[in-house]
């Protein structure tokens, strides 16, 4: 390689990696600025603290959780927008593939210390953009599960999250899910990352069969034995 094209190959690999890990943008909108929530919103969590969360977790998410060190192995997403808004009846809800709207009026009247359970409830809700679903075909309490689990994983379980063996059901949802996927992780490691993986295009239940050698159902019974339930 002669040296004027040896410094042009450079630079080109460093733009284009660059262009990699700079191509995600984080939008912040407070279109509930003058209502109690959203001023509440301003005090004591903010944009800049919003935008620098969803860079650590959206991170957290394609390379601890989902372990997607290849980009191919990624949803492809180029932004998230976040607005807080005015509504009533949720936290929070993802939308249109990467969209998060947050509810002022849940902000106004949460009790305690807003900046740690809004980070929490981010680690939840960015999941929801970045996992797969099997194209709609995954049970929506395992995909609700799913996203606890990054949130436990991320040690921002909430107060009154489920304890270990808790629950009814392996698919009843967040947090009873959430327990269940650790225990099943725990047994093979990185199995949500391999489960996500496999919900890309499809949802079996033969999934967890393939990853732990045992049908779903078997596994909960002994989840369940195991913390003598
Ligand atoms: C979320 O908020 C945006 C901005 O106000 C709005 O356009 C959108 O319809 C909302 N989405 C849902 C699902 O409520
Ligand atoms: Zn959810």
């Amino acid at each position: 390689m002669a040296p004027n094209s040896f410094i042009l190959y450079t630079l080109l690999t460093f733009s284009l990696s660059f262009h990699a890990i700079s191509a995600m943008d984080y939008n912040v909108i407070n279109e509930a600025a003058n209502t109690p929530g959203g001023i509440r919103f301003t005090n004591e969590i903010g944009i800049p603290y919003t935008k620098q969360i969803m860079g650590e977790i959206n991170n957290f998410i394609w390379f601890n959780v989902f372990q997607q060190n290849n980009p191919s192995d990624q949803k492809p997403v180029d932004e998230v927008n976040v607005y807080i808004v005015e509504f009533d009846g949720a936290e929070a809800i993802e939308w249109g593939n990467n969209n998060i709207n947050v509810s002022s009026i849940y902000l106004k009247g949460y009790e305690g210390d807003l900046k740690w359970q809004f980070t929490s409830l981010f680690y939840h809700e960015m999941t929801h953009v970045f996992q797969w679903d099997g194209e709609g075909h995954a049970p929506l309490m395992l995909v609700e599960g799913i996203a606890d689990y990054t949130k436990l994983k991320a040690g921002y379980a909430q107060k009154g999250f489920a304890v270990p063996g808790q629950g009814d059901r392996w698919d009843q949802g967040y947090d009873f899910t959430a327990r269940f996927l650790e225990y099943c992780d725990g047994i093979n490691t990185g199995f949500v990352a391999k489960l996500n993986k496999k919900m890309r295009f499809d949802f079996d239940v033969k999934y967890f069969e393939e990853l732990m050698g045992k049908p779903v159902d078997q596994l909960w019974k002994e989840y369940k034995a195991k913390y003598g339930q």
